[in-house]
């Protein structure tokens, strides 16, 4: 299993904080928001790991991260010419993951459960990872059937279907790749990882799990100082 972390984008969300630099060196509490996703992986035993990212700040992502020696990793790194989703974001990993499986997280995603269980036991088809949240219009949500089986996810609809959230963290195998290049823009002109995991559930092999404790987006001015707090006050506990 290897480990992608997606740290690309404009953060146009987060302007002007990130009009010099990159979302995911911004700080969340006493971290730059990138020490999260990568303390999620390598706590949980991953330790090949490729960061993708935007040119303009590849040096500042090299300059803070080194060669991964600092958190027993491997880092590797890969250039986003420009911005175009999150799914081709992804591709970009493709030479580095080579037939292996993948789990993905999102850079701006602080994800506080132990993912070791789900990294052991994966082996084909894809996992996502849910979460109730207050505002599921902002994210890409699924709806059920009465089985509790998922049958489609709708990248933020305006009339969620359920009020749970995909988070940014995917388990993969490698046919993931084959998948993107299929893909399509959308109408926002992304390739959507939300149409990378319909492609799964048409195969019938999307699986889900949920999270047990908190998640947090901090790609918005609300989030971030609502990840700052809530990181403050754990730490204080
Ligand atoms: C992305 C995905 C969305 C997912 C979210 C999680 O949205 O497109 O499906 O729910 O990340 O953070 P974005 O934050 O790029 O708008």
């Amino acid at each position: 299993m290897k480990g992608v972390i997606l740290a690309g984008g404009t953060g146009s969300r987060l302007y002007p904080l990130t009009k010099v630099t990159n979302k995911h060196l911004l700080p969340v509490y006493n971290k730059p928001m990138i020490y999260y996703p990568i303390e999620t992986l390598t706590k949980a035993g991953i330790t090949d790991i490729i960061i993708v990212t935007g040119k303009e700040h590849a040096g500042n992502f090299l300059s803070l991260l080194g060669s991964g020696k600092e958190f027993g990793a491997n880092f590797h790194y890969a250039l986003q010419d420009e911005a175009g989703g999150i799914a081709q974001a992804l591709a970009l990993s493709e030479a580095f993951v080579n037939n292996d499986n993948i789990t993905v997280i999102l850079g701006d995603n602080i994800i506080l459960d132990d993912i070791s269980e789900s990294i052991k036991s994966f082996t084909i088809g894809a996992k996502i990872f849910l979460k109730e949240v207050s505002d599921p219009q902002r994210f890409g949500v699924p709806e059920f059937d009465s089985n509790n089986k998922i049958i489609k996810i709708e990248e933020k609809p305006k009339v969620p279907k359920s009020k749970y959230a995909v988070t940014g963290l995917y388990q993969y195998d490698s046919t993931v790749f084959d998948k993107i290049h299929k893909l399509k823009p959308s109408q926002r002109g992304e390739l959507e990882i939300t149409d990378v995991n319909n492609l799964y559930l048409q195969d019938g092999k999307l699986v889900h799990a949920f999270l047990n404790k908190p998640w947090l987006d901090a790609g918005t001015f609300d989030s971030l100082i609502t990840a700052s707090n809530i990181i403050k006050e754990l730490l204080n506990r």
